[in-house]
Order: C-alpha cells, then structure tokens, then sequence
C-alpha cells in the first residue's frame, strides 16, 4: 500500500534520511519508533507529500508522491507531531471546515462530526475555540480532524503524547478498532504502545531502517527469551563482583550479565540454569524477579553504546 523507495532528504548537513527503504502492506498497523532526530517525521511528512525528498520515490497505492500529490493527500489521515490548528476556530466549525474540504458530501457532515466528537470525547468542547483549549484537547482534535475524511490510510506521530492516561487508553483502543480496515503508521516513543497495537514495528536511526520485525520477533531477536533480576547485599569489592559475573556468564543459557547498583540484569535464552544461577550468590540474595523482555528493553539494548 505504502512502498517507500530509496528515500533520501537532507538538511544542510544533517542526513534526515538515508536511502531509507520500507513496504507498508495493505491493513497494516506499522510502528515507526527510534530516538529523537532519527527521522520519522521527516519520512512521515514526505508521504503526506507536505516535504519533497532529494531522491528517492513513495508509491501510495500505485501513485508517486511526484505526481499524485492531490490524490494521496485526499486518502490520508494525518495527524502531526504539534497540530496546526485554526486558532480562532471553534471545535465544531473547524471539523466542518476540514470536512467539506476533503469532500465529504454535504448530508454527511453533521452526523460524521459528532460521531468524531464523541469519539474523541469532545463534545462538551465543541463550541469553544482552539485558542482556549489545553494540549490534550488540541491532540483530540487533531485527531477528529485526521478522521473527518474516512480516509483509508492514517498517519499518527506520537498521537498520545501529552495526553492524560485515560485519554491516551482511549486514543490506542481506538486505533486498535481501526486495525485490518485501514493502513496505519504510528510513531511513537511508547514502547508499550507499540508492543501491543502493532503488526511490524521499524526501528529508525539515522534516517536508515536498523532493525523491523513483529514487537515478539524483535524482542527474541535482540535479547534473549527471558530477564532475570537478582537483587543482592552488598557482596563486596570489585573482585568478589567479577568472579559473580564470570560465573554466571559460565552457563550456557546466559547471554548478557549487567551489574548495576548491586542488580545484576541478567539474559537469559531459557529458564533451564535459573535455580544454579542463584545458587552463585549463596543466599546473599534481597529479591529475585523474572520477566519477559519488553519493547523498551530491545529499544534501550539498540542504541546501548
Ligand atoms: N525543517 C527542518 N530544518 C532543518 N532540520 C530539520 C528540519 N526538519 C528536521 N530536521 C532535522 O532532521 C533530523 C530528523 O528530524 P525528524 O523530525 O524527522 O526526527 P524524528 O525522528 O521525528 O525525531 P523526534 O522523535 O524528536 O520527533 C533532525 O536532525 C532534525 O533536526
Ligand atoms: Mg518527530
């Protein structure tokens, strides 16, 4: 649905992108995640055709963001990173506004915008003006203003940033409502967002593709099947902590030993060793916990120095 081909843009000196290359299929939630200055919105705003590339080509359905710059405009929802809202504006005017504007047919407008603004909680706002509303409740109506169209594709950058937790559950539920009928890319730095909303998620550094996969594939991929932490009494000086570690790292199922703040993190590919493992500390242990290895741990793992 989105084949994003050989994408370069630079600023000055600054590589946004570089050679980025990336297939969206059709109906799928992809997560675009990566640290700040990585390049996602940049990618973002070359498909929705608001900033040209140096090189490089995005096929929206068949068309080239060279050519079909109206028509693909008219098939997405784009919700941007701060949106740029009509101050003056009421709530209820500036989703009519947008509405014709897209072209939804004049029967449609009124019922399409309250069901938007219950969607997005808003109703009780929608005779205020922008001008008087919070951060979260701009983002709301960002987001009614993306959807106003039914478009069949939907870009989010970081559509639950700043929003209070409520809010925020409601936005990811609702995009989870919307998986499988619509093409969706979301950029986020929640990593529990992207965990549970999405098919693939892209790991964007650099303005270059690091790593994709499903959240489980990148989350075997990069650390092992299993994290347990082993918090201990003080064991002693740097020697004794050593030897703990070269013992540790001794068993075949380890893959990574961390000692941080007398914690050691340690990786494990299987639960097999776990018992032995304790039994190195010989009972100097405060607390053991297992868990299993998150969408943040993969992300922290990646861009470990
Ligand atoms: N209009 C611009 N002029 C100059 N430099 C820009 C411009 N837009 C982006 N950049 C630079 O390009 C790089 C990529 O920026 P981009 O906004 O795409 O990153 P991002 O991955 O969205 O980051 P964040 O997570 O902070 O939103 C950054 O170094 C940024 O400073
Ligand atoms: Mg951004």
């Amino acid at each position: 649905m989105i084949e994003i081909e050989s994408l370069s843009k630079s600023f000055g000196k600054i590589k946004a992108l570089d050679n980025l290359n990336l297939d969206i299929k059709r109906g799928e939630l992809l997560g675009i995640i990566g640290p700040n200055g990585a390049g996602k919105t940049t990618a973002i705003r070359i498909i929705c055709c608001i900033l040209k590339p140096d090189s490089g080509d995005v096929l929206v359905d068949g068309m080239s963001i060279h050519q079909e710059q109206i028509k693909i405009k008219s098939m997405i929802g784009y919700l941007p990173e701060e949106p740029n809202l009509y101050e003056r504006f009421k709530a209820r005017d500036l989703l009519s506004y947008f509405a014709e504007l897209y072209g939804v047919p004049k029967g449609e407008i009124d019922s399409r915008i309250e069901e938007l603004l219950e969607l997005v909680n808003m109703s009780h706002r929608a005779e205020d003006r922008i001008n008087t509303f919070s951060k979260g409740l701009r983002q709301r109506v960002g987001i009614a203003r993306a959807l106003v169209h039914d478009p069949q594709i939907l870009i989010f950058d970081e559509p639950t940033m700043g929003l209070d937790p409520a809010t925020a559950h409601n936005i990811r539920e609702f995009i989870r409502e919307l998986k499988g009928d619509k093409t969706i890319i979301l950029c986020t730095h929640y990593m529990d967002e992207a965990d549970s909303l999405c098919d693939r998620v892209a790991i964007l550094n650099q303005g270059r593709i690091m790593d994709m996969g499903t959240p489980q594939d990148l989350k075997s991929k990069i650390r092992g099947d299993l994290i347990l932490n082993i918090k201990v009494e003080n064991l002693g000086g740097d020697v004794v902590k050593g030897d703990v570690i070269k013992a540790i790292e001794g068993f075949s199922t380890v893959e990574d030993v961390e000692l941080v703040d007398n914690q050691y993190t340690i990786s494990l590919k299987s639960k097999n060793d776990i018992k032995d493992i304790i039994n190195v500390f010989e009972g100097n242990i405060l607390s053991v916990n297992t868990k299993e290895p998150t969408l943040e741990d993969v992300f922290i793992n990646s861009f470990k120095q």
